[in-house]
């Protein structure tokens, strides 16, 4: 177990220029800042963080650089890619410092994690660009003997929510198309729908792990096939990967009932 990589994801921050603005009754600073404490209290060894997307709710420089500055402090190496929110001219500029990294491969132990962008510039759903699918699939012919994990914003597979499959990845068959011809594929984790989801996608001569998780700040209703906001707990998701290629992967979220969304807030 002490040999497995340990990975805290942090998604869906949504922090906005001004620290004290509020997203549907959640001050986004802050429960971030209790999120990355929680992260702190309760997981002895943590690796890396990855961070899946809208990090910032507004693209603000000022986001972005209190989001590394919140992330330094903890002196664990992160590394963000950008969701629909997210502007990645200006994460460039403003993200990246000595802790904070916009790396789009990373090899760790007997695993390589690769970080792809889905994002389509003035839209909400997502899509793997064709440059993005050429660099996937060179990536994953230089790496057939390692255990590889992608991650990007938008969901791989539909998560029984129409509302929300209506804007997750729009070209999912192009993808499943190539990770079927790479068996060391062994999990896709995504951001953007703001609540746990945990299915094994079985292609034709893989199957692959797919994850989604809670939103730093305000969650969806799981299995609605309405937009509904959810009063579950602010959380993060926790990774251990193992050197055979078996993975464990647990949700917490903040106890005490603390970043529930206003639904009065509104409306509901
Ligand atoms: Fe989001």
């Amino acid at each position: 177990m002490s040999s497995s990589i340990s990975i805290a994801q942090i998604t869906d921050t949504h922090l906005f220029e001004d620290i004290d603005q509020y997203l549907v009754g959640i001050p986004t600073d802050r429960s971030f800042k209790a999120v990355l404490a929680e992260i702190k209290q309760n997981i002895s060894k943590v690796d890396l963080l990855l961070l899946t997307g809208d990090l910032s709710q507004d693209s603000s420089a000022a986001s972005y650089q209190r989001l590394r500055d919140h992330l330094d402090k903890h002196e664990i190496p992160a590394y963000c890619l950008a969701g629909n929110h997210d502007d990645w001219q200006i994460m460039q500029t403003h993200l990246p410092s000595k802790y904070v990294h916009l790396k789009r491969s990373l090899n760790i132990g007997n695993w390589q994690i690769l970080l792809l962008s889905s994002v389509v510039v003035g839209a909400v759903h997502g899509y793997l660009a064709d440059a993005e699918l050429a660099w996937l699939d060179q990536s994953l012919n230089a790496a057939r003997d390692r255990h590889i994990l992608i991650a990007f914003h938008h969901p791989a597979i539909p998560i029984g929510s129409p509302w929300m499959d209506g804007i997750c990845l729009t070209n999912q068959d192009q993808f499943w198309e190539i990770c079927d011809r790479y068996p060391q594929i062994k999990v896709v984790l995504n951001g953007h729908a703001h609540q746990d989801f945990d299915k094994i996608h079985q292609t034709t001569h893989n199957s692959v792990r797919c994850l989604v998780s809670p939103s730093t700040c305000v969650q969806f209703q799981p299995q609605n096939p309405n937009f509904q906001i959810d009063n579950q707990s602010a959380g993060f998701r926790h990774l251990e990967l193992f050197s055979d290629g078996s993975m464990q992967t647990k949700i917490h979220r903040l106890k005490h009932n603390r970043f529930i969304a206003n639904l009065h807030a509104i409306g509901y």
